[in-house]
């Protein structure tokens, strides 16, 4: 079982991180989630849902969007931690993953990162992350960039982050939403090495 960190901070289009949470659930992962309190503001306005930081429903979030069976999502395994939780696995450099996504990552958790500001469990575990040489992918979502986020990213970039801006292509067609937030979540799993089929590929049939 894959044991990946989860963050989903308070950036527009929690719908990237939702969606994330589903695929790597049907996939099989092993899920450590923790998300910041602007994150729960983002899915009142975006996702339409109230959750509870302390008394956290996982099962909402997940049916919050799209149409696909939760039956799926028993492949894999999900846990929780308030993002104040300094107590939790993912705090410390001794408990193993393979990797970190922060899906969507807003520019305030961005620079958190890029100076080393570790004020949340969500910055403790990207700092472990980058020091311990592991994988950790940002995905940014701002429009315009200012050079002070530009900096930021190439900071981060710089030691070892991949930056995945939430930047949908259309060379695949998409019809829907649902096929514009897949192409995200689609390279974001391949930078996991998590075996998805969730669009077309260029070159493939
Ligand atoms: C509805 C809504 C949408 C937001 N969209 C963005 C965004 O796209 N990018 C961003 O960097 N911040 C955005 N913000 C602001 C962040 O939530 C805010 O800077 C917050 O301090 C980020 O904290 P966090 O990184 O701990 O989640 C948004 C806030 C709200 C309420």
């Amino acid at each position: 079982m894959k044991r990946i960190v989860v963050a989903i901070t308070g950036a527009s289009g929690s719908v990237y991180g939702v969606r994330l949470l589903q695929v790597l659930l049907s996939a099989g992962c092993d899920l450590h989630l923790t998300i910041s309190p602007a994150a729960f503001q983002v899915f009142q306005v975006e996702l339409g849902i109230n959750l509870s930081i302390e008394e956290f429903d996982s099962e909402r979030l997940l049916r919050s969007f799209g149409t696909e069976e939760s039956e799926k999502w028993q492949k894999g395994r999900l846990t929780y931690y308030s993002n104040h939780n300094y107590s939790a696995g993912i705090a410390s450099g001794s408990f193993r993953t393979e990797g970190m996504v922060i899906c969507p990552c807003s520019m305030g958790t961005l620079s958190s990162l890029a100076t080393g500001i570790s004020t949340n469990l969500t910055h403790r575990a990207a700092d472990v992350h980058l020091k311990e040489r592991r994988k950790l992918i940002v995905v940014p979502r701002e429009t315009p960039l200012g050079s002070i986020q530009l900096q930021n990213m190439k900071t981060l970039s710089d030691s070892g982050a991949v930056v995945l801006p939430a930047m949908p292509g259309f060379y695949h067609q998409p019809q829907t939403i649902s096929d514009l937030v897949d192409f995200v979540v689609c390279r974001i799993c391949d930078q996991l090495g998590v075996e998805t089929h969730l669009m077309k590929r260029w070159g493939e049939s």
